[in-house]
């Protein structure tokens, strides 16, 4: 064999070799069929629009739930919230049913933040709220109260946890931002065990997924890059064994993907884009994924917070989410005093008026088929079981026509969404040309749902 056939050999198996290792898949944790996982999730991927709830004792800061690390404050000085924090008007009753009018199908409450304060009544802390003039499990009421509404029940919980006295130093935690140097971790490390810790986060998961019965969903939060090595990673937490224990406590739980299990192809349920914009969005399509997003940048309640993304803003990106096959969860901070501030209720209610009317373009719906090309300043979204396709009308024009190339022979039937008003349309060769109502739909995103052939 001449070097040039050698070297052709040669050439063949390093390409196989190497489609071969890239081809390979993560290992699994679980061995779930894909069926069952889908099966599993489904009430999810239906729902589309959850609802977050940052709240705790930053609430009473009102300047970020990040302020204890912001303003590198110590287990002493944080202490004046918990000893007042007493919310005189949580009513999770009207919570729960605000998040319902809004179309929300599930919630995801903080039991537990950064801050390490524990909503709920845990056996392995005295910082929990039945310590603090509240007095009571607030996460039990919040439970009760969603459920008895049919809404699904999720728990966030902190990884990080900046009052535990074994947890240890790492780049974000309070007490070393002044001093970030090794020397300082080291002295501040002494006499903490993460040994300890981790059996802490043992037990509170088993508490949170035993005593409050069936717990949808499960949001923990977050781990550091691979990269960072100043952060905690998989192993600081146990995370296999935490996302095993919270599977056999709950088996048809849905898990996000912040324990840094990335190396398992079931490392997490969905992923969790954060704060991303709509254009971001498209490159989530095809994966199982869930954006998470606040109105105004902070999660927990933010007094002096103006920069409020708009009801149109909003909506985009509900209808972007489903269009890309996401979903949306959206974030409220309410006060210390346990209520929603003025302002998340009059985007709540903005978004109420317009799930009431269009739910149907965002319920059990996903991008549309590659064989419907989306219009200019429209979103698609579609429904598979209904067969029916909806354009979401980002610049209505009363009296306009709107032409959907290569749509000719697709379509049955074309109605105005809100309020099933017949939209009359023609062919012209391949395409439809739908004719648009002559008053402008009191919609800020008007929708045109489309009965497919
Ligand atoms: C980030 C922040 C946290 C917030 C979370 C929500 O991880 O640390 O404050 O709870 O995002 O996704």
């Amino acid at each position: 064999m001449n070097y040039f056939r050698k070297g052709i050999i040669l050439f063949i198996c390093v390409v196989a070799l190497t489609g071969f290792v890239g081809a390979q898949q993560k290992p699994s944790i679980f061995n779930e069929p894909a069926t069952a996982k889908q099966e599993r999730m489904k009430w999810w991927t239906d729902a589309r629009f959850g609802m977050f709830i940052h709240w705790g004792l930053y609430s009473l800061g009102a300047r970020h739930e990040w302020l204890k690390h912001n303003e590198h404050m110590t287990n002493e000085e944080y202490q004046k919230y918990f000893d007042i924090f007493s919310p005189d008007h949580f009513d999770p009753k009207k919570w729960a049913a605000q998040a319902k009018a809004s179309g929300m199908k599930y919630a995801v409450l903080t039991t537990k933040h950064h801050d390490g304060f524990c909503l709920f009544d845990s056996k392995f802390t005295d910082y929990k709220a039945t310590n603090t003039p509240a007095k009571r499990d607030l996460v039990k009421e919040y439970v009760e109260a969603f459920r008895s509404q049919g809404l699904k029940i999720g728990f966030y919980y902190s990884l990080l946890d900046w009052h535990h006295p074994d947890y240890t130093m790492d780049d974000v935690h309070p007490l070393v931002q002044v001093d970030t140097s090794r020397a300082n971790y080291e002295r501040l490390n002494k006499g903490r065990d993460m040994k300890k810790y981790r059996e802490y986060l043992k037990n509170q998961i088993t508490e949170l997924l035993t005593n409050y019965g069936k717990i949808d969903i499960l949001w923990l939060d977050w781990t550091w890059g691979k990269e960072d090595k100043r952060g905690k990673h998989a192993e600081d937490w146990g995370a296999l064994e935490l996302i095993k224990l919270a599977k056999k406590l709950q088996p048809g739980i849905i898990i996000n993907n912040r324990l840094g299990l990335d190396d398992y192809a079931d490392g997490g349920d969905f992923v969790t884009p954060e704060q991303v914009s709509p254009k971001e969005l498209e490159s989530y399509k095809g994966k199982t994924w869930e954006t998470c997003q606040t109105f105004s940048g902070s999660w927990g309640y933010y007094r002096d917070e103006t920069t409020w993304k708009t009801h149109r803003q909003l909506l985009d990106l509900l209808i972007t989410s489903v269009a890309n096959g996401g979903n949306l969860i959206l974030n409220v901070g309410p006060t210390a005093r346990g209520e929603f501030d003025y302002r998340a209720i009059n985007e709540l209610d903005s978004l109420s008026y317009w799930m009431h009317a269009n739910n149907r373009a965002i319920y059990d719906c996903t991008f549309a088929p590659g064989s419907f090309s989306q219009p200019e300043n429209t979103r698609l979204t579609y429904n598979a079981a209904t067969k029916r396709l909806y354009i979401h009308l980002y610049n209505f024009i009363a009296g306009s026509s709107l032409t959907l190339p290569g749509y000719a022979g697709k379509i049955k039937y074309a109605q105005l969404l809100n309020d099933e008003s017949e939209i009359l349309y023609k062919t012209e060769g391949n395409d439809i040309v739908l004719k648009m109502p002559g008053v402008r739909p009191p919609y800020e995103i008007p929708v045109i749902e489309l009965m497919l052939q």
